[in-house]
């Protein structure tokens, strides 16, 4: 049943990650899906068919030229995120586009401008943010208990998980886990540290393990003769506020481990994972806090786009429902 509160939204590219934006949006109540497009037809009809969809096209232009539609979401190929998405907001409809937002600068940059020129709200999927070991990090570095946070390593990756398809491949997925899993440290990062501003950046990128190692069980198949992209990513960024992060991200690596990640301050330190931990001196003696957070009891509800509280906060932020801090703390401008 549709009210004129009803927000209507299209799902443009029906692959993977779309089944989540599609079974989020319909257990939202007042969320409509009206279209949905894929450059391969088959896979467009049988998602309409599958969330009720209306239409189903092969060209997302279609799809955008429905007046009705409030809202995309945007679900391509990293290398196919650009065009959709200004397409999209330049016809003025509200965008969620997955992560990460572009592998290149040139085309993020095109899709911030083509926001602020439509005056639409342009979100990126991270959904990190809204998981409880991040809000609650973030209320202890708002809360001053590490003082000043004066070095930062966010490490991310597994031992041996390369995965297969279209992420190894350059035209589409443009870089490998630096793209892939790195942006949501590096968000994550930004988002609790308050988007300081970077002034220099060394790095490097590996290709070393992806394109040598056969596959073993927790790879996802890959074909080494296939690898275009890297298996790993390091830089050291140094912020005009004086602070300095340690930045790594990798699909495979002989360790099990590369680090925790976390923060270092004047007054008291943040490990973020494996455990998230407050390092105080307290009481005369070096003291240790774990928050008990919140238990999640049914995991799909922690997946990307599901109901309460992730996709709900984003659709609303796409209807433009919430107030201008909410809006600030959602999108990527
Ligand atoms: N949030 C998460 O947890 C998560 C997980 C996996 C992937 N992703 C991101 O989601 C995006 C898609 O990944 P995926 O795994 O679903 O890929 P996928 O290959 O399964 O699906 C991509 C779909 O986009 C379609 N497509 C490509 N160009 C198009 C165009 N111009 N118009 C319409 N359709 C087009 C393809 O035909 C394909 O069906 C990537 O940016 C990826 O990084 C996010």
């Amino acid at each position: 049943m549709t009210s004129p509160s009803t927000v209507r939204v299209g799902i443009i590219g029906t692959g993977g990650i779309s089944q989540s934006h599609g079974r989020a949006y319909q257990r939202i109540p007042g969320v409509e899906i009206v279209a949905v497009a894929d450059i391969i037809e088959e896979r467009a009809q049988k998602a309409a068919e599958l969330w009720g969809a209306r239409h189903a096209f092969s060209d997302y232009r279609e799809l955008l030229a429905l007046p009705e539609i409030d809202a995309v979401s945007v679900c391509t190929f990293n290398q196919a995120h650009r065009a959709p998405v200004v397409d999209a907001l330049m016809a003025g409809k509200h965008v969620l586009c997955e992560k990460p937002l572009a592998a290149k600068l040139e085309d993020a940059l095109a899709m911030i401008s083509a926001a602020k020129a439509s005056g639409k709200i342009l979100h990126t999927g991270f959904w990190q943010r809204w998981q409880p070991e991040v809000q609650t990090a973030r209320r202890i570095v708002q809360s001053g208990q590490l003082g000043e946070i004066y070095y930062a390593q966010m490490i991310g990756g597994d031992r041996r998980r390369i995965p297969g398809g279209s992420f190894l491949r350059k035209d589409f997925a443009g870089a490998g886990p630096t793209v892939d899993i790195g942006c949501y440290d590096l968000d994550t990062f930004m988002f609790l540290t308050g988007d300081p501003r970077p002034v220099s950046v060394s790095g490097m990128i590996s290709y070393h393990l992806g394109k040598s190692l056969p596959n073993v069980p927790t790879d996802w198949g890959h074909v080494p003769a296939d690898v275009e992209v890297e298996d790993m990513g390091t830089a050291f960024v140094r912020f005009e506020n004086g602070m300095v992060l340690h930045f790594m991200t990798y699909w495979a690596a002989h360790a099990d481990s590369l680090g925790p990640s976390l923060l270092l301050g004047t007054k008291g330190g943040l490990q973020l994972s494996p455990k998230l931990t407050l390092f105080r001196d307290e009481f005369g003696v070096v003291t240790n806090v774990e928050p008990k957070l919140p238990v999640v009891q049914d995991p799909q509800r922690m997946h990307p786009l599901c109901p309460k509280p992730r996709s709900l906060s984003m659709l609303c932020a796409l209807a433009a429902r919430l107030p201008s801090t909410s809006k600030v703390f959602c999108t990527v401008n």
